[in-house]
């Protein structure tokens, strides 16, 4: 099992900066933690970029869906205006821009697959393909996704030689099943449900499982979970987490 960090910075640091850009993986390790986690997707013409949304509309300002536009059109927009005016010019990186970055400064990345309907398995397969020729270390990557579709055909690629999170919102019934079946080495949850409790957890941890928790900007929530047995979570805002998390053993 490879060593979970206490703290990811989700989408770099996406609190203080643009989600999924350049800028915030450099602000989430201005901020001292050691993993971030991004999202990637394809372009219409293959291309894995980092992005969160299927529509470009939130973040640049174009009302398309990246599955249907060119990575050129794409590099042409502005992902960084809509955050604050500081950020003008920002561009969405390609995986290939993200992984430069984040190895020069010695980070480890959750790489979460989020394919645009319907291209689960081209988003695995491209993705991987340029990260298992990018990326040497086994022991500070791990690849995640809400599709298991994607899930499934990350785990035939990677052969078991890295990491897969298997992430869920709603917990499956099958999800102990699942899990085996895909070779995950970690469960990754949403840490803001209501109804979630200690013992499931406990399940999880007993099933030989790690556990990061999303999305969670609460410093008591995430001392809990810690407490609870979480291995780590992923936050908007490192530096708060940083501040609480860090003391504990
Ligand atoms: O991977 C953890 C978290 O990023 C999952 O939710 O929607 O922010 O990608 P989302
Ligand atoms: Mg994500």
């Amino acid at each position: 099992m490879i060593k979970l960090p206490k703290i990811i910075g989700h989408r770099g640091a996406c609190g203080y900066a643009p989600e999924n850009t350049l800028v915030s993986i450099q602000t989430a390790h201005d901020m001292g933690v050691e993993w971030v986690e991004l999202d990637v997707k394809l372009t219409a013409d293959d291309v894995p970029i980092i992005c969160h949304d299927d529509n470009l509309l939130r973040t640049t300002g174009m009302d398309a869906d990246v599955k249907d536009v060119s990575y050129s059109a794409i590099r042409e927009l502005d992902a960084g205006s809509w955050f604050a005016d500081s950020f003008v010019g920002e561009q969405i990186p390609t995986l290939e821009d993200a992984v430069e970055l984040i190895t020069e400064l010695g980070m480890g990345l959750n790489l979460e697959l989020k394919p645009c309907p319907g291209r689960e398995i081209e988003t695995a397969q491209i993705a991987l393909d340029h990260m298992t020729r990018m990326w040497d270390d086994h022991n500070n990557i791990l690849v995640s996704s809400f599709s298991e579709i994607a899930l499934e055909n990350a785990a035939d690629m990677l052969g078991g030689d890295w990491a897969i999170g298997y992430l869920f919102n709603d917990t499956p019934e099958n999800w102990k099943d699942m899990a085996k079946h895909l070779g995950a080495s970690t469960i990754n949850i949403n840490g803001n449900h209501d109804d979630l409790k200690r013992e499931f957890i406990e399940d999880i941890i007993d099933e030989g499982y790690g556990i990061l928790a999303y999305t969670i900007n609460n410093p008591m929530r995430a001392r809990e979970l810690i407490t609870w047995g979480v291995d780590g979570v992923f936050t908007d805002e490192p530096d708060v987490m940083r501040d609480e998390l860090y003391a504990l053993n």
